[in-house]
């Protein structure tokens, strides 16, 4: 689907050709591109800033039936996020234009001043993302998704990239791939059906897919995800992912909470707030969605994925406020409410990879509290970790992906909070204040020894509203973060 090919404009005849354009100054080499550029310049509606196009139709001195050119803005503010999201922009004027592939015209190297393989990987990822259509649920389909889209790089250069459309398809494939998870309704996301289907895909890509149900869990003492779904009549699933290539010396473990349906359990949430609780397992659709690109690109790692599938719900066999369970590992919480369900999960399945995998380090990612959203907002995800080399990597790794990511503290006299009289621990903090804090506070109680990060995606698992490259809906948060993080590691 992604492609990159030698072009020159005056001989090769493209039906479509994308340009991304500055307001300010030229960022081609070629003559008769900056030419159109310039000629698009003196119409009254494009000047290059950022969201404005135009399309000239069979534009002189260019073989190609249209060229839609895309504005940027300034090009001493173009970083990879704008080229991504210009080239998001390209693929949605091509995609409402109902054509069927488009061609980029690559702005060069020495005029951004930026490295051909970054502006081919940003416009590549911004490309992939946008070619994104919401109509699986929708009897007519309106829109047709590209079928191509190709890069044109100076002729001789094409061969230094060619690993990268297979980079770019597997990681933001897993992008969308954990959108269309997220945006599955609970009706059709019981724990074993997304189990199912995580199992189907994953051994497509031949991972080791395990599925514990329901009775295994019980032998196994998995009292924390037995509790949080007991009130509903789907029953709970643990799916252990497991990529594990010859050499590999180290092990990462990734555990992602994957709540199908959150509402609140006994302790119900208000109706607002329940509006979009089957992203709740956007975590769980991360983690799975990495590993199946991490089969793909074939990392020397060993990567072992842990996802915890429940529904919450209430019911008379749903749990109490006040009962006590007993976790993994045999540390009894006391369930102050039982909409902290997360971190219930969690609980059990870090103290389950831990003591099963002996991981080099382990990373969740969970939708785990509105505390999280309100402190950072729908875009910034919440890091927490006992380890300031993990939390840096994956601070790093956000800047690159444009996932961004910001570290909050674990504090110890907070631990104070989660304190139970009649339990090891309580799921509920005692303050009001702090609750992406506490929470993470209680996770660190089931990750022994091993340097651990929590990311709180409680905020931008979804997309509130469409952006360049992404729906509204599901986001895919994490997949590429995760991927960037593990690729450094
Ligand atoms: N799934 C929610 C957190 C959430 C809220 C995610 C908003 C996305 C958007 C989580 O299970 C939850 O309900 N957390 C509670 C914890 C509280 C009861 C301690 C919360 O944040 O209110
Ligand atoms: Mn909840
Ligand atoms: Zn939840």
């Amino acid at each position: 689907m992604l492609k990159i090919m030698p072009l020159d404009v005056s001989k090769d005849k493209a039906e479509t050709l994308v340009i991304p354009v500055c307001e300010d100054r030229s960022i081609y080499d070629d003559k008769r591109i900056e030419a159109l550029v310039r000629k698009a310049g003196k119409m009254v509606e494009f000047s290059g800033e950022k969201k404005q196009k135009i399309t000239f139709f069979s534009p002189g001195g260019i073989r190609a039936d249209r060229a839609i050119l895309i504005g940027m803005g300034k090009a001493s503010g173009l970083d990879r996020e704008g080229l991504r999201a210009a080239a998001g922009r390209g693929v949605r004027t091509a995609l409402a234009g109902r054509l069927p592939r488009v061609c980029f015209c690559v702005p060069s190297e020495k005029k951004t001043g930026m490295p051909l393989a970054d502006i081919l990987e940003a416009l590549m990822e911004g490309a992939f993302l946008a070619n994104h259509v919401l109509d699986t649920y929708k009897q007519e389909k309106k829109t047709k998704r590209l079928e191509e889209i190709t890069m044109l790089v100076p002729p001789g250069r094409e061969t230094e990239f060619s690993d990268l459309p297979v980079k770019v398809e597997a990681v933001c494939g897993g992008t969308l791939l954990a959108r269309q998870w997220v945006n599955t309704p609970a009706n059709l996301k019981s724990p074993a059906t997304f189990a199912e289907e995580i199992a189907l895909t994953a051994g497509r890509e031949k991972l080791k897919v395990t599925i514990l149900d329901e009775k295994t869990l019980s032998r196994k003492k998995f009292g924390a995800i037995l509790a949080v779904a007991a009130g509903s009549e789907s029953k709970p699933r643990l799916v252990v992912l497991e990529y594990a290539p010859e050499k590999a010396k180290k092990t990462i473990a990734l555990v992602g909470k994957g709540v199908t349906f959150d509402s609140g359990g006994i302790n119900l949430k208000p109706s607002a707030s329940m509006d979009t609780m089957k992203t709740d397992m956007a975590g769980a659709a991360a983690v799975a969605a990495v590993l199946i690109a991490a089969a793909r690109l074939k990392p020397d790692l060993n990567i072992v994925g842990v996802l915890p599938l429940v529904e919450n719900m209430p019911s008379g066999k749903a749990l109490r406020p006040g009962d006590i369970v007993t976790a993994y590992g045999g540390k009894s919480i006391e369930v102050g409410n039982t909409d902290a369900e997360g971190r219930l999960i969690l609980a059990d399945s870090m103290a389950y990879a831990v003591k099963t995998y002996k991981p080099d380090m382990m990373v969740d990612i969970a939708t785990l509290t509105g505390a999280c959203l309100v402190a950072l907002g729908e875009k910034i995800a919440g890091v927490f970790s006992n380890d300031d080399g993990l939390a840096g990597a994956i601070v790093a790794a956000g800047k690159r992906t444009f996932e961004r990511c910001w570290r909050l503290p674990l504090v110890e006299d907070y631990r104070e909070l989660i304190k139970s009289e009649l339990a090891d621990i309580n799921n509920m903090s005692s303050s009001k204040g702090g609750g992406a804090i506490t929470a993470a506070m209680f996770l660190s109680e089931f990750t022994g020894e091993v340097p651990w990060a929590h990311i709180d995606i409680a905020g931008p698992a979804r997309n509130g509203k469409a952006t360049d490259y992404c729906p509204v809906g599901g986001s895919g948060f994490g997949v590429r973060l995760l991927w960037e993080v593990l690729e450094n590691s």
